[in-house]
Parts: structure tokens; sequence; C-alpha cells
């Protein structure tokens, strides 16, 4: 594969939201294309790394897995600080999650960096029958307060490789020049796409 004239770039990205959501199961599914029905919980937090390619650009995704129990909250800043972006996930079928969600949007929209790009994913698309929150409620939340918004199944597949790909087009780096933002680093990135996984 002709790697001439591609660019590369990292952009730290972040993973919140409620306790069984579905955060690591989806970054389970980018990174390794797996799934799995009893997944453990997060302790502290995972860090992963992915490439994905968009137009002649290559991004490698530094992406942090936290824990969503209640008593891992206060290191939460420790891994959006200086994010690129954010995925704030929750399960379609529980109500709590939702609300816990709109909790984390509001954190982040004090705390974390002016230019984060944000997305709000409910997660467990699959589970239709016992779905509590309408995707229009989440729309219209998303709307009102700058996020993309996507449903999403780790278990299917369905929106998880489009949830990354629309993170990566709304990257600031990746937009035309004089809409350029400042939260990519220029470091190269190794030539070889390929992920990891390791604990913190
Ligand atoms: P914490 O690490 O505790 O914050 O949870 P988490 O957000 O990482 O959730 P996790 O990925 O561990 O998933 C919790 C449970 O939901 C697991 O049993 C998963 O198998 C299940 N699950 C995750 N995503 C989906 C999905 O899209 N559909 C269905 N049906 N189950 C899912
Ligand atoms: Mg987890």
């Amino acid at each position: 594969m002709a790697t001439v004239g591609t660019n590369q770039r990292q952009a730290k990205l972040v993973l919140l939201g409620d306790m069984g959501a579905g955060k690591s199961s989806l970054v389970l599914r980018f990174t390794k294309g797996q799934f799995f029905d009893y997944q453990e919980s997060t302790i502290g937090a995972a860090f992963l790394t992915q490439t994905l390619a968009v137009n002649d650009t290559t991004i490698k995704f530094e992406i942090w897995d936290t824990a969503g129990q209640e008593r891992y909250h206060s290191l939460a800043p420790m891994y959006y600080r200086g994010a690129a972006a954010a995925i704030i996930v929750y399960d379609i079928t529980n109500p709590d999650s939702f609300t816990r969600a709109k909790k984390w949007v509001q954190e982040l929209q004090s705390q974390g960096s002016s230019n984060l790009v944000m997305a709000l994913a409910g997660n467990k698309a699959d589970l239709e029958a016992k779905r509590s929150t309408k995707p229009e409620e989440a729309q219209a939340y998303a709307e009102e307060n700058g996020l993309f918004f996507m449903e999403t199944s780790a278990k299917t597949a369905q929106n998880v490789n489009e949830l990354f790909y629309e993170i990566a087009k709304r990257l600031p780096k990746l937009q035309p020049a004089g809409q350029q933002g400042i939260s990519l680093s220029e470091r190269p990135a190794p030539a070889a796409a390929k992920s990891s996984m390791c604990c913190a």
C-alpha cells in the first residue's frame, strides 16, 4: 500500500459514561473486532491505540477507556485533560445512564479543552425491545449541546467504525485551512497500523 503523501496524526480520545454502558465493548469492537457477553468492568482505565485512514490522513487514536464506577470519578480529569475527542456513552435501555451521560457533558463543557470534539453514543442499539431512551430525545440534546449523536451496538458492530470515522473527520487539523485547531500532536506515528492494550 502506498504511504507516500500520507499525513499522520495522533489524537487523544477518552470514553466516559456510566458503568456497564459499553465503553470497553465499543473500544474492543473498534480496535480488535471482538465482543464479549461477559466483559469485565474496567478498573481505573485501559489504554489502547488504533489507526484509521481518513482521506489522505492516518489518525492514530490514543484511546483512554475509563472506568464508569463512581469511585473512579475523581480520576477522570487525568484522562480527558488535553484530549482531542471524547465519546460519552450511555445504554439505550438504561435511563440512569442517559442522565449520567448528560452530567459528563456538563463536566466536559466546564473542564474539557475548548475545541474538544464530543460524540454522544447511545449503545446497545441491538436491544430495541428494552429501549428506554428515544433517539429523538438524544439527538435533540446533542444538537443543543454541540455534540454529534449516533446509536451504536458493540455487539453487532452497528455504527462502531462510523462513530470513530465521524470523530476523525471533525478533528481540527482535518478541517480546511483557516479553521485549524491546536489540539492534535504533529509527532509522526509508527508506520505499522496496529492496536495494543495495557492497563493503568
Ligand atoms: P465499566 O468498565 O464498568 O465502566 O463498563 P463499560 O461501559 O466498559 O461496559 P462494558 O463494555 O464492560 O459492557 C457492560 C456489559 O454490556 C457487558 O456484559 C457487555 O457484554 C454488554 N454490552 C456492551 N455493549 C453492548 C451492546 O452493544 N449490546 C449488548 N446487547 N450488550 C452490550
Ligand atoms: Mg469498561
